[in-house]
């Protein structure tokens, strides 16, 4: 199967990759409604690649990097499409554009309830480390109710 890792275009993609978010990841917050996520996020930069099979959106990585650390979120590959190495060939994508920005160690959270996904990042080469993750919400950015 030909899949191709692009950067995300707007025009081309963002439709696809709505669909695929709300399917895969289904977060109830608004903070994380899809198309806010990806509007805030190439507002900022475009580390955001597709990978994609004729021309249809069959998964999805962002990255970030702040100087300090690189951050992988939102991988994601549509069930029908898993475990033929795509999530494997995202990543790899990933790190390779982290790396040549000069990153030198990749971190990403997984949800408790995920713990199944830990096996595929061990087999990719990330280890656990034990950390407490904290975080807080800034109320006056997320939109309010419709
Ligand atoms: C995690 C995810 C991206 C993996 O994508 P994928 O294309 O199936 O991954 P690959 O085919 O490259 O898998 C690589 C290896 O990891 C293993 N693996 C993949 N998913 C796994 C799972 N859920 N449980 C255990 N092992 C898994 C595969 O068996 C494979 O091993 P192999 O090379 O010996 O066959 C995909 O399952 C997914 O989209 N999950 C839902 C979203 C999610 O949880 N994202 C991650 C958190 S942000």
């Amino acid at each position: 199967m030909l899949v191709k890792i692009e950067r995300f275009d707007d025009a081309k993609h963002r439709n696809h990759v709505i669909t695929l978010w709300k399917s895969v990841f289904g977060y109830p917050d608004r903070r994380n409604e899809p198309d806010l996520v990806i509007s805030k996020k190439i507002e900022i930069d475009d580390q955001l690649y597709v990978a994609v099979v004729a021309e249809q959106v069959i998964g999805t990585i962002m990255t970030g990097y702040d100087g300090h650390r690189g951050w992988i979120y939102s991988l994601a590959v549509l069930p029908e499409y898993r475990k033929i190495g795509i999530g494997s060939q995202l990543l790899k994508h990933a790190e390779e554009s982290l790396t040549e920005m000069g990153c030198m160690k990749i971190n990403l959270q997984i949800m408790n309830e995920n713990a199944a996904v830990k096996a595929f990042y061990k087999k990719n080469g990330y280890e656990v480390e034990e950390r407490i993750s904290m975080g807080k919400q800034i109320n006056a950015n997320v939109p309010s109710e419709k």
